[in-house]
C-alpha cells in the first residue's frame, strides 16, 4: 500500500536551475520522494496544468529534474526561479533493475541522459562497469557528458551532423561494442525510434536489455487510462520493460496517443 502523499502534491522550493544545453535546464527541489532510477513525478504549477518527469537524481534529500522547454508547460516552468514553490507528487513507475558486478551500457537520447546518470552512479556502487553511448542531434543538444565523465563511465557521444563525437545515431557505437566486448546488460532511455533500434540490435546480440517508455500521461497512477501502451498502462506497469516485452507490444516504435486519445505516428 503506498503513503497517501503518493497520490497528494506536495510543496518543493527550487533551489537552482542551472543550463544543461540549447534548451535544456536542470531544476533541483528541497525535496526527496525516494525514487529509485527511472521512476517519475508529475510537476504542477497552480492555476495551470501538470506534467511528468523523470527524476534525474534524489540522493535522499533533494529532487534533480533535467527538463526541456518544448511547449506551455515547460515555458511556464522555465519562469520559474530559485526559491519559488511549485507542486510534486509521486515517485510513480516501476525502476531500471539495478544489477551488480556487470558490464553495462546505457544508451541516452535527449534528456533520458539524465536518469541514466542516476541509474550509472546507482549500478556501479553495486561493482558495475559503465559505459554510457549520449547521442543528440547537435553539439548543442549534448548533455550530461561531463556529469558522466566525472562518475568515471566511459563516454561516447555521437551528433546526427558531426558537429561532436563520432558522426551518426547511438547504433553505432552500440552496434560495434556488442560485437567487440563481453556486455551484460545493455539500459536505454530517449527517443522511442531510438529504443527501438537498441532493443533490436540487443536482441540480434542476444544481450538483455530494459527501455523507458513515455506516454502522454495524466494521472500517473493507473486510473484514468491515458498512458495505455497495447494492453499496458505504461504509469504503472512501465515505465521500463524488458526489451523484449517492449518488442511484442504493437505501438512500440510505432504511434503514441495524444491528449484525445489520437493516434500519433513517431
Ligand atoms: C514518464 C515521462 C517522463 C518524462 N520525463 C521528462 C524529462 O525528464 N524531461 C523532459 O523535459 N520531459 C519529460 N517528459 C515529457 C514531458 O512530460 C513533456 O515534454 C512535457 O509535458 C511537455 O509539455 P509542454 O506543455 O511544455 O509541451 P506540449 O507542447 O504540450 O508538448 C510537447 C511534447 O510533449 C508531449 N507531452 C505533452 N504533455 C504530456 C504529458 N502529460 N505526458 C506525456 N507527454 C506529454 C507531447 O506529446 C509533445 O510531444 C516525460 C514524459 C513522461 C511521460
Ligand atoms: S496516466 Fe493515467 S493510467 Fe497512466
Amino acid at each position: 500500500m503506498r503513503e497517501m502523499t503518493t497520490y497528494i502534491p506536495q510543496s518543493a522550493k527550487i533551489l537552482s536551475v542551472e543550463e544543461l544545453n540549447k534548451n535544456t535546464k536542470m531544476f533541483t527541489l528541497d525535496i526527496s520522494l525516494g525514487a529509485k532510477p527511472g521512476q517519475f513525478v508529475n510537476i504542477w504549477i497552480p492555476h495551470f496544468d501538470e506534467k511528468p518527469f523523470s527524476v534525474a537524481s534524489d540522493d535522499g534529500k533533494q529532487t534533480k529534474l533535467a527538463i526541456a522547454n518544448v511547449g506551455r508547460f515547460t515555458a511556464e516552468l522555465f519562469t520559474k526561479k530559485c526559491d519559488d514553490t511549485i507542486g510534486i507528487r509521486g515517485p510513480y513507475g516501476n525502476s531500471f533493475s539495478v544489477r551488480a558486478d556487470e558490464k553495462i551500457i546505457l544508451v541516452g537520447g535527449g534528456f533520458g541522459s539524465a536518469p541514466l546518470h542516476f541509474l550509472g552512479e546507482t549500478s556501479q556502487k553495486n561493482g558495475c562497469d559503465i559505459t554510457i553511448i549520449i547521442g543528440a542531434r547537435t553539439k548543442d543538444f549534448l548533455m550530461y557528458e561531463e556529469e558522466c565523465a566525472e562518475s568515471e563511465f566511459r563516454v561516447i557521444t555521437t551528433t546526427n551532423d558531426g558537429s561532436a563525437g563520432e558522426e551518426g545515431f547511438v547504433t553505432g557505437p552500440l552496434e560495434r561494442l556488442l560485437k567487440t566486448e563481453n556486455i551484460d546488460f545493455v539500459q536505454t532511455c530517449g527517443p522511442e525510434k531510438m529504443m527501438e533500434a537498441v532493443a533490436l540490435l540487443c536482441k540480434q546480440a542476444n544481450v538483455l536489455c530494459e527501455v523507458s517508455l513515455e506516454r502522454y500521461m495524466k494521472c500517473g497512477f493507473g486510473i484514468c487510462g491515458q498512458c495505455s501502451c497495447g494492453s499496458k498502462l505504461v504509469c504503472r506497469d512501465g515505465c521500463v520493460f524488458s526489451g523484449e516485452e517492449a518488442l511484442s507490444l504493437p505501438d512500440f516504435g510505432k504511434f503514441h496517443r495524444g491528449p484525445e486519445g489520437q493516434k500519433e505516428y513517431f
